[in-house]
C-alpha cells in the first residue's frame, strides 16, 4: 500500500481525463472548494521584525524609547509612562517587568479609572474584616499581591487626591496599611505608572499632588504616537497579521496599495486602532489577502482612495 499523498493526488488528476467534461468541471470546483476550506494558508514564516524588549519598532522615536528602557530595566526606580491611548504604555510596563530582575515575581496591573474611587483604596491596599459594609473577610490588596514583582498603576491621573497621599506614603515607606486595620506590612514592589493625561497640567490644577508626581516621574518615558513613528507601520502590520494568523484569523497578506493607505492614515487610536483595523479588514478579505477595498472608509479617505 502506498501512502504518498502526492502520488494519490496525481492518480486522481489522471482519472480526470477519463471523465466527461461536465463532470470534470464539477469535480474541479469541488476540489477547489475543498482546498479553500482547508482553511488558512500557512502563516508566512515569522519574519525577523525589528524591535527590542518584545516591542516592534525601528523608528528614531522608538529607538529613543528602547534606549531609556535599556538604561533602567535592571533598576528598581519608579517609572512613569506617558502617551496617548494605544501607544503601548502597558506593553512598556510588561517589558520592564519581564526583562528586569523581578521577572520571576508577579506583575499586577491596576486600572485606576476602572475601579470606583471609593473602592480603589481597599483594592490597592486591602482591608480587614468588617472594615466597611460588605467586608465579610479580610482581603489583601494589589500592592501586596505584587510583592516581589511589579505593580502597574494604569490611568494614574484618575486617582483621587486622598488616595494619592496614601500612595505617596506607600512609595516612601514600602508599607501597606489595609483599610480598617492598624497593622502595617512591608512589601517590595517596583511601581510603574501610566497616564494619557498631561499630568503636569493636573498638578497645576491641583488635581494631582506635585510630590507624588516627582516621586513617580523619577524616570518618565514618553511613548510616541504612531503617526510619529516613521517607517514602523509595515513592521507592525506584519507583526499583527502574524499574531492574527496564529489566532486563526484568515488574512495573512496585504497588498501594497492597502499598506500604503495604512501608512498615510494618522491613527488617533494608535496601535490599538491599527490592530482593530486589521482584524476588521481580515474579516472582509478574500483569498487571505487584504486589499484597499477591505479597509474602513476613513482610512481609505485619508489615502485619497
Ligand atoms: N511597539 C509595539 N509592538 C507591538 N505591539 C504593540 C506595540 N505597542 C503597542 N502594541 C500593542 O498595541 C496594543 C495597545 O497597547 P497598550 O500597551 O495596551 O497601549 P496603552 O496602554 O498605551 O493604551 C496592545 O495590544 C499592544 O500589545
Ligand atoms: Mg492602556
Amino acid at each position: 500500500m502506498r501512502h504518498d499523498p502526492l502520488e494519490e493526488l496525481q492518480e486522481l488528476l489522471d482519472s480526470f481525463d477519463r471523465l466527461p467534461a461536465g463532470e470534470r468541471r464539477r469535480l474541479a470546483e469541488a476540489m477547489r472548494g475543498w482546498i479553500d476550506a482547508q482553511g488558512h494558508p500557512e502563516p508566512e514564516p515569522a519574519a525577523e521584525l525589528p524591535g527590542r524588549f518584545g516591542m516592534i519598532g525601528a523608528s528614531p522615536a522608538m529607538e529613543e524609547v528602547f534606549g531609556v528602557l535599556q538604561r533602567i530595566v535592571r533598576t528598581d526606580v519608579p517609572v512613569l509612562v506617558l502617551g496617548e491611548s494605544g501607544t503601548g504604555k502597558e506593553l512598556v510596563a510588561r517589558a520592564l517587568h519581564e526583562h528586569g530582575p523581578r521577572r520571576k515575581g508577579p506583575m499586577v496591573a491596576v486600572n485606576c479609572a476602572a475601579i470606583p474611587p471609593t473602592l480603589l483604596e481597599s483594592e490597592l491596599f486591602g482591608h480587614v474584616k468588617g472594615a466597611f459594609t460588605g467586608a465579610h473577610r479580610s482581603r489583601k490588596g494589589y500592592a501586596e499581591t505584587a510583592d516581589g514583582g511589579t505593580l502597574f498603576l494604569d490611568e494614574i491621573g484618575e486617582m483621587p487626591l486622598e488616595l494619592q497621599a496614601k500612595l505617596l506614603r506607600f512609595l516612601q515607606e514600602g508599607e501597606v496599611r489595609p483599610v480598617g486595620g492598624n497593622t502595617i506590612r512591608k512589601v517590595d514592589v517596583r511601581v510603574v505608572a501610566a497616564t494619557n493625561q498631561d499630568l503636569l497640567a493636573r498638578v497645576r490644577e491641583k488635581a494631582f499632588r506635585e510630590d507624588l508626581y516627582y516621586r513617580l516621574a523619577v524616570i518618565s518615558i514618553q511613548m510616541p504616537p504612531l503617526r510619529e513613528r516613521e517607517g514602523d507601520i509595515p513592521h507592525l502590520v506584519h507583526h499583527i497579521l502574524q499574531n492574527q494568523a496564529e489566532e486563526g484569523l484568515p488574512a495573512a497578506r496585504i497588498e501594497e496599495d492597502a499598506l500604503q493607505a495604512l501608512e498615510a492614515y494618522s491613527w488617533p487610536g494608535n496601535i490599538r486602532q491599527l490592530q482593530n483595523e486589521l482584524t476588521r479588514a481580515s474579516a472582509f478579505a478574500r483569498d487571505h489577502c487584504i486589499r484597499l477595498e477591505d479597509l474602513s472608509p476613513e482610512v481609505r479617505a485619508a489615502a485619497g482612495a
